[in-house]
């Protein structure tokens, strides 16, 4: 069956492995069906619910754009664009912030964590962003929604304010109730200095990710410093129980093979982590450093990467303006 697909990723810099395993990998297998539409959107107006710099923010959406097209999305099959290029997706965020509760917003756990403690300080946008994120999903009818393990919240959201416009404005099917596509062993890559916190690109350590920028000497060292225990490799995967930072290691080399956790312990059981750790750093290194490579060529060419950016958004906003349209005049404009 053909698959309407959409995902985002912010420009804020920092691209890591987690967000290439959890979600651009999957972007670009999903790019290659031909049967599938695919929309890979750089969500600007998502990084602005948090302080930016202009100038780095400038570079940042180009850096994710030229991320996706290094990493294998190729922008002639697939629409590339950033977000506030197409105006719809602000006015869908506000008419869907006009029939959301708040209750159901207050459930989000990722504002709790990212507002901190206090709360009162935190931007009104940090607070709506997964209703700008649901306007991005239904205004392209979405089918299919690849993300890391983090947004399934949001996703869920996304679906009850679909059905709830459906059902509110009588009009059964207008919205498509979009699926989650979360790769189930590897939506949530853990940071290389602590088993039990994601993989962010916000954590002060740049020790504890790998950049989509790091050069091959960079990867090298990091996976000599990451974290492990002393115990050697296990043979079954229940071993690997409290064992967060083995368990995540192993995890890594896993899906970076597009192989399962037990075949990498059949290759590794009873061996100990150093000689694991030398081949994981070999194979990120030939997986990542050709992307890093391509990311900073790319980066060079403003020019052709705003081309890309532009067309993309052209064909966006074909889709998300009738959508739009067709909204207004539901709710009576
Ligand atoms: P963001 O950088 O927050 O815009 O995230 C972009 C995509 O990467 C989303 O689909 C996230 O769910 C995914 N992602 C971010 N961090 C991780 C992680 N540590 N492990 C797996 N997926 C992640
Ligand atoms: N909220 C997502 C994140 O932080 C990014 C995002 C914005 C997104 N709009 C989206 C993901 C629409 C999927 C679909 O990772």
């Amino acid at each position: 069956m053909s698959k309407k697909i959409f995902s985002g990723v912010q420009p804020t810099g920092n691209l890591h492995l987690g967000n290439y395993l959890g979600a651009i990998k999957n972007f670009v297998e999903l790019g290659k069906d031909k049967e599938n539409e695919c929309i890979y959107c750089v969500v600007d107006l998502h990084a602005i619910t948090v302080k930016q710099d202009k100038d780095q923010l400038k570079n940042n959406i180009r850096e994710t754009a030229a991320t996706f097209i290094a990493s294998g999305i190729d922008p002639n099959k697939n629409i590339i664009f950033n977000q506030s290029k197409v105006y719809a997706h602000a006015e869908g965020s506000w008419i869907l912030s006009c029939l959301s509760p708040m209750g159901w917003l207050n459930r989000m756990t990722q504002f709790k964590e990212k507002a901190g403690k206090d709360k009162e300080k935190a931007s009104v946008g940090l607070y709506i962003y997964p209703i700008l994120m649901a306007s991005d999903i239904l205004l392209y009818d979405a089918t299919h929604v690849p993300v890391g393990e983090d947004q399934k919240q949001h996703l869920e959201l996304t679906r009850d304010i679909a059905h709830k416009f459906n059902k509110e404005f009588a009009c059964e099917d207008f919205f498509k109730i979009p699926e989650p596509l979360i790769k189930k062993n590897f939506s949530r890559i853990m940071s290389l200095k602590d088993g039990l916190k994601k993989m962010s690109k916000s954590d002060p350590s740049d020790l504890s990710r790998i950049n989509l920028t790091d050069s091959e000497d960079d990867i090298i060292n990091k996976i000599r410093k990451a974290k492990t225990d002393s115990s050697p490799i296990p043979n079954e995967e229940r071993e690997l129980k409290d064992r967060p930072e083995a368990e995540n290691l192993l995890r890594i080399y896993s899906s970076i093979l597009n192989q399962t956790l037990n075949k990498t312990l059949d290759e590794f059981g009873g061996k100990n982590f150093s000689e694991f750790k030398s081949q994981l750093a070999e194979i990120l290194s030939s997986k990542i450093s050709p992307i890093s490579d391509e990311t900073r060529k790319l980066i060079s060419d403003k020019e052709y990467l705003d081309k890309i950016l532009l067309e993309g958004a052209s064909k966006a906003e074909e889709i998300a303006g009738k959508k739009i349209k067709e909204m207004k005049q539901i709710i009576g404009f």
